[in-house]
């Protein structure tokens, strides 16, 4: 099964990803993941990525889309993938084309209201990548990871000015793509807006429909 999931900032793809990744035993590759573990490591695709990651603009296509082909090609993905945060714009989904063939599109569906209000409650842990939200699925002990017992920190483009404009990114560039998809028949809506656990139904009857 080769996924890709749609959804503004805040919609839950990273969250749902990691729980269909669980459930259907292929991988979760995040575009998102990928640059922020190269800006952590210095790497030369680090450096070339986080200006435009922290203000929140897109990463050129050239480069986007040469990691993705040479993720896709790799070992583990020969089985399918759960695609969050690419394709993100007509090229990619089109480029996409040339390597891969995609068999659903889920888009996760939320308000901007409530992606900001997911964004601005948002941490992770540095050390394992796991996600919280400090209202909707907080940690057992306060700003500490549940696992590795390590501080949980905040994205550096989690900040109001970097939210607003990924959000008009997205209406601009990706929303499109559900109507490309849709041609296709592969779109599935799924509200976005319920619980994690009920939009993981959601997207699990979906899938099964
Ligand atoms: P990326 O990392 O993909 O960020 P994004 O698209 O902005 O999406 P988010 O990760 O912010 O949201 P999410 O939908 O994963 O939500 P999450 O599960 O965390 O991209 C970052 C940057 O990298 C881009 O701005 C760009 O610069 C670059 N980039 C990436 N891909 C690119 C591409 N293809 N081309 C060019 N550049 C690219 O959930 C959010 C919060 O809400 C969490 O705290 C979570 O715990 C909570 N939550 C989740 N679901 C629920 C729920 N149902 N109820 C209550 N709380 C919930
Ligand atoms: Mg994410």
């Amino acid at each position: 099964m080769r996924i890709v999931l749609l959804g503004a900032q805040g919609s839950g793809k990273g969250t749902q990803a990691e729980k269909l990744s669980a459930e259907l035993n292929i991988p979760h590759i995040s575009t998102g993941d990928i640059f922020r573990d190269n800006i952590k490591r210095g790497t030369e695709l680090g450096r070339l990525v986080k200006e435009y990651a922290d203000k929140g603009l897109l990463v050129p296509d050239e480069v986007t889309i040469r990691i993705m082909r040479a993720r896709l090609e790799q070992e583990d993905c020969s089985n399918g993938f759960i695609l969050d945060g690419f394709p993100r714009n007509m090229k990619q989904a089109k480029a996409l084309e040339e390597f891969s063939s995609v068999d659903r599109a889920i888009s996760l569906e939320i308000s901007d209201e409530e992606a900001v209000r997911r964004i601005a409650g948002r941490r992770n842990c540095p050390k394992c990548g796991r996600l919280y939200h400090m209202v909707y699925n907080p940690p057992k002990e306060d700003e500490l990871c549940d696992v590795c017992h390590v501080k949980l920190v905040q994205r550096d483009d989690d900040k109001p000015e970097a939210i607003k404009r990924r959000l008009g990114i997205y209406h601009k560039e990706t929303e499109p793509l559900k109507d490309f998809y849709k041609e296709k028949g592969v779109l599935l809506l799924v509200d976005g807006s319920q619980g994690i656990n009920d939009v993981f139904s959601g997207i699990m009857k979906a899938l099964s429909s």
